[in-house]
């Protein structure tokens, strides 16, 4: 299908109403998004939308007025109550949503089988000319390819949509950017199912209290039912992945430089104040202070960083998730997937090296300096006890739990060390998670300074976090003998261990300190003094 490219001219406008009458899908500006809009009232019409989109079939579309008194004399709802009449004395025309129970007119495609049906009466000057001038009802979920951002210009719908739909009305750049509040009146009380830029207090101050649903802000359980079914769907996702990280201006600049200094495939998602302390690519959201430019910049710097060559990982600077920040907070969370990043406010200093080299001494001597120790050992232990760590270790070995569920450790190690493959696959499934738990460790710690103790602090990516590491090493020799000693090994196991691991040389090229411990238990207590003093000193 050839897509019609129609400008918002009184002229366009009425052919674009014609291909709506004709039953056609024809992309609209509004004031928060572009909709690709059809009759509401026309079933198969409204399933092209679905087709058009790849959308499920099972997530309700919302309907589209020009005036109040079109709901009513059009039947749209079975009931017009007294909250939802307040809502649109206040929002409309405007950004807001709301979810009635639903009148005998609208198809099934349109509320997804549901009882309820979602009115939206937009402000946007070429939406409601549209609306108008088609003489209907406009079912209209936001124009883009389902999974994708949602596109806030004629061009991200072009991209999503060309060949697919009969025209595009180009009326510019949307103001808002974040898709309208929906909030239900059907239930007892009023509830948000998704934020937008009227905010909850916005709404409360006109309606009293209302609920924000808990899909919102936190990943549904898998038995958990979605009270707005596009809530469960992955969202607003660029090809790169992205993963929110949530710290302080200066944590979080210092974390994206040492991520693109080591793998160099990352883009930072940020404010505009941080950009010039970035050394990747940057995709600015806008101001710190300013949440509704943040709002309006959003979807299009999603789209932006799958511009940028070679980006495989995009950190978005998490925003605070009050006020018009729940929606942008809500949007980004999905399209990370879920996946956040705590960083601690602390300083993190990573101690590494080789099996047997003494890294257990140096940290007991740390924690006596007064420096909170993390132990990847523990952390590690934790995980692998974890539903999720476990599910994915039965997936990948078959049944490694014991007759009471818990791991059955000897069983995972002996799979993992019997070939590389399975102790990557291993190494993939739990270090993840294992950082992720230090993490939380160290926020958890009393001091400032704390240290990652981590024999595969490379292997793991926890050198990410920190901001220095020191690496104990000492002769093959003398960690032979230590090893054979504590763990109670053979000479040959023991080297067969130590050949799996990095040589020497990679822990100094990659380490700010070398601490070696070939001399006796005093000569390492003072290397330990100076060089702690000399990391925690700001150096
Ligand atoms: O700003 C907007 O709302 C844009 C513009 C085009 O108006 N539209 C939009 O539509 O974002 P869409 O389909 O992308 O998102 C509609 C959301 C979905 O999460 C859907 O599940 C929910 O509203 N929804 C629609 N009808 C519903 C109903 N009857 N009950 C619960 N949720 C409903
Ligand atoms: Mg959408």
């Amino acid at each position: 299908m050839k897509t019609l490219y129609l400008s918002n001219s009184q002229q366009d406008i009425a052919t674009a109403a014609a291909v709506l009458r004709d039953g056609g899908l024809v992309a609209m500006p509004t004031e928060t998004v572009y909709g690709l809009a059809a009759n509401a009232l026309d079933g198969s019409a409204v399933r092209r939308i679905f087709e058009a989109k790849g959308r499920p079939m099972d997530n309700p579309l919302i309907v589209h007025v020009a005036d109040v008194s079109d709901i009513g004399r059009l039947g749209l709802v079975a009931e017009f109550p007294e909250k939802a009449r307040r809502l649109a004395d206040a929002f409309w025309p405007g950004p807001l949503t709301i979810i009635m129970k639903k009148g005998g007119v609208i198809p099934d495609e349109v509320s997804a089988g549901l009882d309820t049906v979602a009115i939206r009466l937009p402000s946007h000057p070429d939406a409601r000319s549209l609306i108008r001038e088609s003489g209907l009802p406009l079912a209209a979920p936001s124009a883009n390819t389902s999974g994708k951002p949602s596109p806030t210009t004629a061009r991200h719908v072009a991209d999503d949509m060309d060949g697919r739909i009969e025209a595009i009305v180009d009326g510019g750049a949307c103001g808002v950017g974040v898709e309208s509040t929906v909030i239900t009146v059907a239930a007892d009380v009023p509830r948000i199912l998704r934020p937008g830029i009227v905010t909850r207090e916005e709404i409360e101050a006109v309606i009293g209290p209302v609920e924000v649903d808990r899909a919102v802000l936190n990943k549904l359980e898998n038995n958990e039912k979605a009270a707005s079914p596009g809530m469960k769907y992955k969202h607003y996702a660029p090809r790169a992945r992205v993963i929110l990280v949530r710290g302080s201006d200066e944590k979080y600049t210092a974390f994206v430089n040492r991520c693109y200094k080591r793998d160099g495939d990352c883009a930072a998602m940020c404010y505009s104040e941080d950009v010039p302390s970035i050394d990747c690519p940057a995709v600015s959201l806008g101001s710190k202070s300013d949440l509704k430019q943040q709002a309006q910049a959003l979807f299009d710097a999603l789209r932006a960083v799958d511009e940028i060559d070679g980006v495989t990982t995009v950190y978005a600077h998490c925003p605070t998730a009050e006020g018009v920040g729940m929606a942008l907070y809500n949007r980004l969370i999905r399209a990370a997937a879920f996946q956040v990043l705590n960083l601690p406010d602390k300083r993190i200093i990573g101690l590494s090296g080789q099996t047997g080299a003494g890294k257990s001494e140096v940290a007991a001597i740390l924690a006596e300096l007064g420096a909170g120790v993390v132990s990847a050992d523990t952390a590690a232990r934790q995980a692998v006890e974890e539903a999720d760590v476990k599910a994915a270790l039965c997936a990948a070995f078959g049944d490694v739990l014991n007759p009471d569920r818990s791991l059955n450790r000897s069983r995972v190690a002996r799979i993992a060390f019997g070939s590389k493959k399975n102790l990557q696959m291993l190494n993939h499934i739990t270090h993840p998670r294992i950082v992720e738990i230090m993490l939380e460790m160290a926020a958890d710690c009393a001091g400032d300074t704390v240290i990652f103790d981590a024999p595969q602090l490379f292997e793991a990516r926890a050198d990410v976090f920190c901001e220095k590491i020191i690496s104990v090493l000492s002769d093959r020799e003398k960690r032979l003998e230590r090893l054979v000693r504590r763990d109670n090994l053979r000479k040959e196991e023991v080297e067969l261990r130590m050949s799996a691991q990095y040589d020497e040389q990679f822990f100094i090229a990659h380490s700010d300190s070398i601490i070696d411990n070939n001399g006796t238990v005093e000569e390492l207590r003072e290397r330990v003094k100076e060089v702690y003093g000399r990391l925690t000193d700001g150096e």
